[in-house]
């Protein structure tokens, strides 16, 4: 059974895609994204899922996804922002290389700003989000082997950082 190199977690706009694909680059291996998985198995987008069959539907589609991208994938794997609320996907990823991409909540709002392709963020961003990162923060802490604040760093930047801790 293979298993990725690294995984990558962290709120969404932290920059796991572009630090996720850079770092595969460096690493010489392939990058893989819960969030493409799940969108190309549903043939939906992730927003559309939501609308359709609300967060706990969506969330039991993630689970599964993730379990699979665990076992199935050697390079770089990105987890969608939320995937770590679920407590069987944290014991999965216990004993792996896990790099948590921290970002503050303003550097946050700064980011994403309005993006309704984000649902959980819809309504009041700055409020949504400090709500958010109040209730992950520790369970981002909890899988994470290396911790990489991303506030003020380019991708590249977070990258070398993120090659460093491994
Ligand atoms: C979510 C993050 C998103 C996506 C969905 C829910 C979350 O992934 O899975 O919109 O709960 O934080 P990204 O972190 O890849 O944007």
């Amino acid at each position: 059974m293979s298993a990725p190199l690294v995984v990558l977690v962290g709120p969404m706009g932290v920059g796991k895609s572009t630090v996720g694909r850079l770092l595969a680059e460096r690493l010489g291996v392939t990058y893989r994204d819960t969030d493409d998985d799940i969108v190309a198995a549903q043939g939906r987008t992730i927003a559309e899922i939501f609308v359709d069959e609300g967060e706990p539907a969506f969330r039991a589609i993630e689970k599964t996804a993730v379990r699979d991208a665990l076992a199935e994938h050697d390079g770089v794997l990105a987890l969608g922002g939320g995937a770590i609320l679920d407590a069987d996907t944290r014991a999965l990823l216990a004993g792996r290389r896990v790099v948590y991409l921290s970002m503050d909540v303003e550097e946050a709002v700064r980011r994403t700003g309005l993006n309704a392709a984000r649902p959980l963020l819809a309504v009041n961003p700055r409020k949504q989000w400090r709500e958010l990162m109040e209730a992950r923060r520790h369970l981002y802490e909890e899988v994470a082997t290396a911790v990489v604040a991303t506030d003020g760093r380019t991708p590249e930047e977070v990258t070398q950082v993120a090659l460093d801790a491994l």
